[in-house]
């Protein structure tokens, strides 16, 4: 996967190999977070849906979700394993990162999403963080230099100090730095990750 997979269309793909997934760590430790096994109708944007996952995941909690992604098929996957029980609280953006207007949000759940914007990135990243409201929060992943696909000219790196600075204006800031070979798809082909995985609070 590379965001050259995203300019050729095959995140539709992607979309369809995780859309019957069950929720991964990243996603646990976001809920751990924000308090939100009990969504309690507070907003979650799920920023880059993909296969739609986690949204449906948010939405079985009681969160209402607003589920942006560029790859219009996201959408399909999603509409097609949401419960009509809980459609109501669900908005579907098709959409970038860096130009579509987003809600105040309670929780901005970006998994793998951001550094897919490519040379959007700084703009995606400024537009996704505006969103979040005093006291909500934001779990996401940032690549960082040792990673095999930060090669790739379509995926952005980063480190420490961009995340410090881009955070700053932040009440709280956890930074969770991995870097280790590892399985990726369903193939589990091998790669180098590392990645920053962030929570913060406004
Ligand atoms: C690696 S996938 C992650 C999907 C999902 N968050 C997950 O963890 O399964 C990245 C997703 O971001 C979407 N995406 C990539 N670049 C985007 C952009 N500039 N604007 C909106 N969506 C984008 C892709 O279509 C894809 O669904």
């Amino acid at each position: 996967m590379g965001a050259s997979e995203f300019e050729d269309h095959s995140w539709e793909a992607f979309c369809e190999a995780t859309a019957s997934r069950g929720p991964l760590e990243y996603f646990h430790s976001a809920m751990e977070y924000v308090n939100g096994n009990v969504g309690a109708g507070r907003l979650a944007i799920d920023v880059g849906s993909g296969g739609g996952a986690d949204a449906r995941d948010l939405l079985s909690r009681g969160w209402r979700v607003f589920a942006l992604d560029a790859e219009p098929a996201s959408r399909r996957f999603l509409e097609e394993r949401t419960p009509q029980s809980v459609r109501e609280r669900l908005e579907i953006a098709t959409g970038s990162f860096h130009t579509i207007a987003l809600p105040p949000a309670d929780l901005v759940y970006a998994q793998f999403s951001l550094p897919f914007a490519g040379d959007d990135f700084d703009a995606a990243v400024t537009n996704v963080l505006a969103s979040v409201v005093p006291g909500g929060g934001f779990v996401g992943q940032f690549f960082g230099a040792n990673d095999d696909w930060a090669s790739d000219p379509h995926v952005a790196s980063v480190d420490r100090r961009w995340i410090e600075q881009t955070f700053s204006d932040f009440s709280e800031l956890e930074i969770d730095e991995r870097d280790h070979d590892g399985p990726y798809g369903a193939d589990s082909v091998n790669k180098h990750w590392h990645f920053f995985h962030i929570r913060a609070r406004r």
